[in-house]
C-alpha cells in the first residue's frame, strides 16, 4: 500500500521512443491507438538518417547518444522503434540503462511464429537489419523448425517518404525486390522496417493474399502495453493540453511536416530541433 503514490507518479512519466528519423512515427501511431493515455517523448535522428546503411559501431554510438538524451526526460520505458537500431543496439542499451527497454525485433518475430503453419517465414528490412540476422536469430530462438528467408529492400524507405507508396513504380520495385521470396512457399512476411507499413498494399498485392504481413511496430505497441501493465506502470489519467507528447529531431529536413503527417496520419505538434 505504501508505495502506491510512488507507482502512481512513475506511471505518469512518459515513454521514450526513438528512430533514425520520421519512420518511427508508424510505431507512435500504434502506441497512440493502443495506449491513448501515454505521453510520448520521441526522438527522430533526422540529421543522421538513414541508419540502414551505416556500420554497427556507428549505429550503437548514435543509439547511446539518443538514449542518454531521452533518459534525461525521465522516461519510464524506452522503445527502439527503428528496426536497424533494434537489430544492433538493444543489448548495449540494456546494459547501460535500468528501465524496461524493448526493440521491435522480438515482438515481430513472436507474431510471425504464432502465424506460420508452413514454417517458412520471410523478412524484409534495411541492409543493416538483414545483415545483422537479428530477426533470424530471434525467430530461431523461439522455434528451430522455421526456415527464414531475408531480403533487403532499401528503396522502400525513399518511396514511403516521397509518398510513392501506392503507385506503379512502387509496385515495380516491390515485384523486383520480392521475386526471390515469392518462390519460398512463405505464409508469413515480416515488415522489418519502420517505413514498410506504408507500402503494405503494394507488398500484399505483390506477394499475394496467402501471405500474412507482420507489422513489427504494431506488435511492439502490444508488447509495450503488456510490459507496462505487468509493472503497474500504465497511466490511468487522460492526457491534457499541458501534458502532451513532445517530438525532438536533430534536423528539420525539407518536407518534414508533410512526411511526418503521412506517417502519423495527423499533424505533428510540439516539434523541437535539438543538438545531442
Ligand atoms: N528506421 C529505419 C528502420 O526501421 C529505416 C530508415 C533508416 O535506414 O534509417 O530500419
Amino acid at each position: 500500500m505504501n508505495n502506491l503514490p510512488q507507482k502512481y507518479d512513475e506511471a505518469s512519466r512518459p515513454i521514450g521512443v526513438f528512430d533514425s528519423g520520421v519512420g518511427g512515427l508508424t510505431v507512435v501511431k500504434e502506441l497512440n491507438r493502443l495506449l491513448p493515455n501515454e505521453r510520448i517523448i520521441y526522438f527522430g535522428d533526422t540529421g543522421r538518417v538513414p541508419y540502414g546503411n551505416k556500420s554497427r559501431e556507428t549505429i550503437i554510438h548514435y543509439s547511446l547518444q539518443v538514449a542518454y538524451f531521452l533518459m534525461k526526460k525521465k522516461i519510464k520505458m524506452l522503445v527502439i522503434a527503428c528496426n536497424t537500431a533494434s537489430s544492433v543496439s538493444l543489448p548495449t542499451l540494456k546494459r547501460h540503462f535500468h528501465i524496461p527497454i524493448i526493440g521491435v525485433i522480438e515482438p515481430g518475430a513472436k507474431a510471425a511464429i504464432e502465424n506460420t503453419s508452413t514454417n517458412n517465414i520471410g523478412v524484409i528490412g534495411t541492409l543493416g537489419t538483414v545483415k545483422s540476422n537479428a530477426y533470424k536469430k530471434a525467430l530461431k530462438k523461439i522455434s528451430r523448425k522455421v526456415n527464414v528467408y531475408q531480403d533487403p529492400c532499401p528503396l522502400f524507405v525513399h518511396l514511403a517518404e516521397d509518398g510513392w507508396n501506392k503507385n506503379k513504380i512502387a509496385r515495380m520495385v516491390a515485384d523486383e525486390y520480392l521475386k526471390n521470396l515469392k518462390g519460398k512457399d512463405l505464409d508469413t512476411l515480416i515488415l522489418g522496417c519502420t517505413h514498410y507499413p506504408l507500402l503494405k498494399e503494394v507488398i500484399q498485392s505483390s506477394v499475394g493474399n496467402k501471405v500474412a504481413l507482420i507489422d513489427s511496430g504494431k506488435e511492439t505497441a502490444k508488447e509495450v502495453k503488456r510490459i507496462l501493465d505487468k509493472r503497474h506502470l500504465l497511466n490511468s489519467r487522460k492526457l491534457t493540453e499541458k501534458n502532451h507528447s513532445i517530438f525532438y529531431v536533430s534536423d528539420f529536413p525539407h518536407k518534414f511536416k508533410e512526411v511526418s503527417q503521412r506517417f502519423l496520419s495527423k499533424e505533428l505538434k510540439h516539434v523541437h530541433k535539438v543538438k545531442l
